[in-house]
């Protein structure tokens, strides 16, 4: 399999900060541990051609998901974020003066259906439905892209693949997916890994040694298995990296986890205080 290749940002197109590609660097695969059947319904999804869905928790490796399996199918990621102010435009395209010309520049989505590339929506309820569904006929059998500003319809080349994703946690009545834009896709739901797997994350991505990845991660499960938690959001794995990150630097585990843990996930001086006993049950005494 080649490997992925970079592709630059169309800064004109759109609002720059909403799109990115995968990192420069990246030479190697991106590391990935899967947490359950993920990466064969997404190969299987990507034969097909299939677009997928998806779901999960903040900082549960949904991106890091994506990165990792357009690396393996040899494609090119093309990422979007979702907010709510962006238009159709910006992921279709538009007509720009240029030196005192108006020329056509693709906007993010055209692109990636053009060069068959993987093209990722993250945080999908952020834009306005009106804007989704402009994905609609990507994302059933017509693989094709309507742009009304040429007057014509492009034809998804082979390897474009779409990937949506959200945090069902973040859900409201006011930001959700259209019915019949979920419906087109396949589902998959990611969560936080089993304790072994995320030992195994964290003392990668932190650089630590197991027994500091192995404290940080009972202290995440202890946060996620709260009875009658007041918290919005648990600590996820990216947070436990963190902690696991102000460790390698050189700061004492308690220290690091009182900073990248407990007050990151609260400012109620109580739910803090509750954290930092729990804190002091779950780590070891130095
Ligand atoms: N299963 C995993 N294998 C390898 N690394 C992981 C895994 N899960 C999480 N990570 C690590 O956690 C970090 C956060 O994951 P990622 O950015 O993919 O989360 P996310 O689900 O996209 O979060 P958000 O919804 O906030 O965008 C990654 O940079 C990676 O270091
Ligand atoms: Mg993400």
């Amino acid at each position: 399999m080649s490997s992925s290749r970079s592709s630059t940002v169309a800064t004109d197109s759109g609002p720059a900060d909403a799109e990115s590609t995968i990192p420069p660097g990246w030479e190697t695969a991106p590391f990935y541990r899967a947490v359950g059947n993920e990466a064969e319904v997404f190969r299987a999804a990507a034969r097909g051609g299939l677009p997928v869905l998806l779901k999960g928790p903040t900082g549960c490796g949904k991106t890091r998901f994506v990165e990792a399996m357009a690396n393996e199918l040899g494609r090119e990621l093309i990422t979007v974020a979702g907010h709510e102010d962006m238009t159709s435009a910006d992921l279709v395209g538009r007509f720009l003066l240029k030196g005192g010309e108006t020329v056509w520049v693709d906007g993010p989505l055209t692109r990636a259906v053009r060069e068959g590339a993987l093209f990722y929506l993250d945080e999908v309820v952020e834009a306005r439905q009106d804007t989704t569904v402009v994905i609609h006929p990507l994302a059933d059998h017509r693989r094709e892209l309507p742009v009304d500003r040429l007057g014509t319809t492009l034809r998804a080349a082979p390897g474009f693949q779409l990937v949506i994703s959200y945090n069902p946690g973040y859900q409201s009545v006011l930001k959700n997916l259209k019915e019949s834009t979920r419906q087109r896709f396949i589902a998959i739901d990611l969560d936080y890994p089993s304790a072994a797997t995320e030992i195994e994350v964290v003392a990668h991505e932190a650089g630590v040694d197991a027994e500091t990845a192995r404290a940080l991660v009972s202290l995440g499960n202890a946060i996620r298995n709260l009875d009658g938690s007041p918290l919005r959001e648990v600590s996820s794995t990216r947070m436990l990296i963190l902690a696991g990150s102000l460790v390698a630097g050189g700061l004492d585990l308690r220290a690091a986890v009182q900073s990248a843990v407990v007050q990151t996930l609260s400012d109620d001086r109580d739910v803090v205080r509750a954290l930092g006993e729990l804190v002091d049950a779950v780590l070891p005494r130095s």
